[in-house]
């Protein structure tokens, strides 16, 4: 009972806080994603300020197959989201970029370039988002530049006002919420998608090839994985372009050219991954492999799961169980539902050979960059 009361005080709280500022405000853009923490905002906006909120979904070329009109109907009876499509204004300008804070910064750019687009469209000043604290801390503390994430300078750069209702709180006080305030489950408890998207899963150069087979495979891992109870799960793509072949404890590796992220001693570090040619028989020494390995040269250690001769992208698998998303660790899956779920993506022709991602956050970062 007593925590009904605290999340009751703390959404009366926090729209008591927007309606304060409403004398100020002409109308506001509220940016949904269809994650809990954009779609919450919007809700609690709403609520504070009824029809001056408009909802927006902007496609950003960087999403899910056809996730803003999936979006639109499952919030249909919530909000009344108008999608914006900037898919290609968005990957033509960070077509070509390799480096993962460039991409991340280009990205950015473009998002409040666009944003502004649409509040000048709607004749508003303000625009709502899903800030949370964790992504506050994180580009603070240098880990990495997340997109919503501005300071003052940058807000009056693209000349806009912000309302970010969940600043304080961290995402498993975000889902409290929404669940309280009665927000569906395939919102409340859906797995975090990283603003950027699968920009940062389409890993090193950005390519629209590149890019098209993450979103494709994203729907077959996505539905292989589903209902496991993981925190996250999702493939990335790169290049097939291996630098080193070598041998450890009677195994086989390869060493990739791509650059991808490790955390040492809480900062972002970057190195090459490596995939394992042969699972070994025991399973608890399958996720001991990355103990083998120098994780400063080599942040992410994969075994490999399926292999053909031809086709330029190695699939990275990642499932992840976490509570805090600052340390993670994988958990144990069935080898035969990897084995089915690779044989899926390795249908597609574009794809050389399949891996599972056995490395917990430290030393790894959950994405690739
Ligand atoms: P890492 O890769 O740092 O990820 O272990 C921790 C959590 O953050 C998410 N993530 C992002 N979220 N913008 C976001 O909004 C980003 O640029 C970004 N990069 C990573 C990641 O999916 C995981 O949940």
């Amino acid at each position: 009972m007593g925590q009904y009361l605290e999340l009751e005080a703390r959404i009366r709280n926090i729209i008591e806080n927007i309606k304060a500022l409403e004398h100020e405000i002409d109308c506001a853009v509220a940016c949904v994603s269809g994650g809990v923490d954009s779609t919450l905002s919007a809700v609690l906006a709403k609520k504070a300020l009824g029809d001056k909120v408009y909802p927006v979904f902007i496609d950003t070329g960087f999403m899910r197959l056809n996730e803003g009109i999936k979006i639109q109907e499952a919030l249909r009876e919530l909000l009344d989201i108008d999608l914006y499509d900037f898919s290609e204004q968005f990957i033509s300008r960070i077509e070509g970029i390799s480096d993962a804070e460039e991409k991340r910064i280009a990205f950015r750019d473009m998002f409040y370039t666009s944003v502004k687009m649409v509040a000048e469209e709607k004749r508003c000043s303000w625009v709502v988002q899903g800030t949370i604290k964790a992504d506050v801390v994180e580009t603070v503390g240098g880990i990495k530049t997340q997109h919503n994430v501005l300071n003052e300078k940058l807000l009056e750069r693209y000349g806009l006002r912000v309302i970010e209702p969940l600043i304080d709180l961290y995402k498993h006080e975000v889902r409290a919420l929404a669940r309280y305030i009665g927000l569906p489950a395939s919102i409340t408890e859906r797995q975090p998608f990283p603003g950027p998207g699968l920009l940062v899963r389409a890993v090193g150069k950005l390519t629209r090839e590149k890019l098209n087979l993450v979103k494709v495979v994203t729907d077959i891992v996505e539905d292989s994985l589903k209902d496991m109870g993981f925190s996250q799960y999702f493939p990335a793509a790169w290049e097939y372009d291996v630098i080193e072949r070598s041998s450890i404890d009677g195994m086989t590796y390869e060493v990739y050219s791509v650059k991808v992220t490790g955390v040492v001693e809480g900062k972002r570090r970057y190195g090459n991954p490596v995939v394992v040619n042969s699972i070994p028989a025991d399973t608890d020494s399958v996720y001991e492999l990355y103990r083998l390995f120098d994780t400063q040269k080599h942040p992410h250690i994969l075994v490999k799961l399926a292999e053909k001769s031809s086709g330029d992208y190695v699939i990275a698998i990642r499932a992840v169980k976490t509570d805090n998303f600052i340390v993670a660790e994988v958990p144990r899956i069935d080898l035969g539902v990897l084995e089915a779920l690779s044989r899926k993506i390795l249908a597609e022709p574009k794809v050389r050979l399949v891996a599972f991602d056995v490395t917990p956050k430290p030393p790894a970062t959950i994405e690739y960059e």
